[in-house]
């Protein structure tokens, strides 16, 4: 199929050409027009939601991204380059562009265990998650939480994780000092514990998928010239008491965000193409401004709201940095 054709199927289906490209690199022959315009809005449909619920998921923002072309490169060629994202959090981009290569990354230890037990174990976690679901009660709950993570198989791990994102507060993450779960009960009627058609659609999307835990900061020593990496790094505090900054026990504050800012310019050198979220705060404004006519600062709308009450109503700003 010529470039012409494929940029006609994405004008008629409404969508980047990338994602026609990247959907036909997942056919071993590679398919007819009539093929992918009858096949790509049921894979689109059908295609992983996050397995979790994580305080800053893009999920209602990638629509956004794509309508204002920050996302995704246009030349970033899904079948020679690799996509990173070492902030993963629920993946909800990794989930949309669905790469036929990744590297995905995270500090949370707990998290990225989840990951490895759905790439490696998917009908494992399903079991035990179903247990987990015949119990689920307040009180179960409150057992669960103290469970000593350290004692637990990789499956066992997955499992309590999801069960206490799926039936916590908010899906909220949040570990006290020592780094123990401290999220209370939601009550919630009917939470979905194991959502097992979606877990096995996360796991078919990450067969060609790395899963690490480490610092953001190795990306460096594997992204290369064409590879697409996205930053979505703890916010800057939009306020003093808005700070939330706790997926892990460490604090990402200003030394570290300008570590970031160095590891984005480094890989802008490199030939990579680099995305990055943030707060719109005059800090990170200043961070990204005046480095190189390339790397522009664009600002797109979040869907929360800045504060429930008075006059401070409205959609908060973020900004989305790119260099392509
Ligand atoms: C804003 S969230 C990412 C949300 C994600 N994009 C989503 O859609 O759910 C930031 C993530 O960065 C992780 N994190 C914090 N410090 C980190 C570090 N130094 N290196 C790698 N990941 C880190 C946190 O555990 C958290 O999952």
């Amino acid at each position: 199929m010529t470039q012409e054709t494929i940029q006609n199927l994405a004008a008629q289906l409404n969508v980047h050409s990338i994602h026609i490209r990247l959907f036909m690199s997942k056919f071993k022959t590679k398919p007819s027009e009539d093929m992918v315009r009858a096949s790509y809005k049921k894979y689109v449909d059908e295609s992983p939601r996050p397995f979790v619920k994580w305080v800053g998921g893009k999920r209602q923002l990638i629509q956004q991204f794509r309508d204002m072309n920050l996302y995704p490169p246009y030349a970033f060629d899904p079948e020679k380059a690799t996509y990173f994202e070492p902030f993963v959090g629920g993946g909800a981009m990794f989930f949309n562009l669905l790469p036929q290569k990744a590297v995905l990354s995270d500090m949370n230890l707990e998290l990225v265990k989840t990951y490895n037990v759905i790439k490696n174990d998917v009908e494992g976690l399903i079991k035990k998650l179903k247990e987990h679901k015949k119990k689920d009660s307040k009180d179960y709950f409150l057992k669960v939480r103290v469970q000593e993570v350290e004692r637990l198989s990789d499956v066992n791990v997955a499992a309590r994780f999801i069960y206490l994102n799926r039936t916590g507060f908010n899906g909220l993450y949040r570990v006290n000092r020592s780094g123990g779960f401290n999220v209370p009960y939601a009550n919630n009627k009917n939470p979905l514990i194991c959502d097992e058609v979606n877990l096995r659609k996360a796991h078919d999307a990450m067969k060609k998928t790395e899963i690490f835990h480490r610092d953001y900061k190795k990306v460096l020593e594997k992204a290369k010239k064409g590879d697409f990496v996205y930053f979505d790094p703890p916010y800057y505090p939009v306020s003093k008491t808005s700070a939330f900054t706790s997926y892990t026990k460490e604090a990402f504050l200003e030394k570290e965000q300008e570590e970031l800012r160095d590891v984005f310019v480094k890989l802008h050198k490199r030939g990579c193409f680099v995305m990055l979220s943030n707060s719109d705060t005059k800090f990170i404004n200043d961070l990204y401004s005046g480095l190189d006519k390339k790397i522009k600062i664009h600002k797109v709308f979040a869907g929360r709201a800045i504060n429930s009450k008075g006059t401070g109503r409205g959609k908060i700003k973020e900004v989305v940095v790119i260099n392509y």
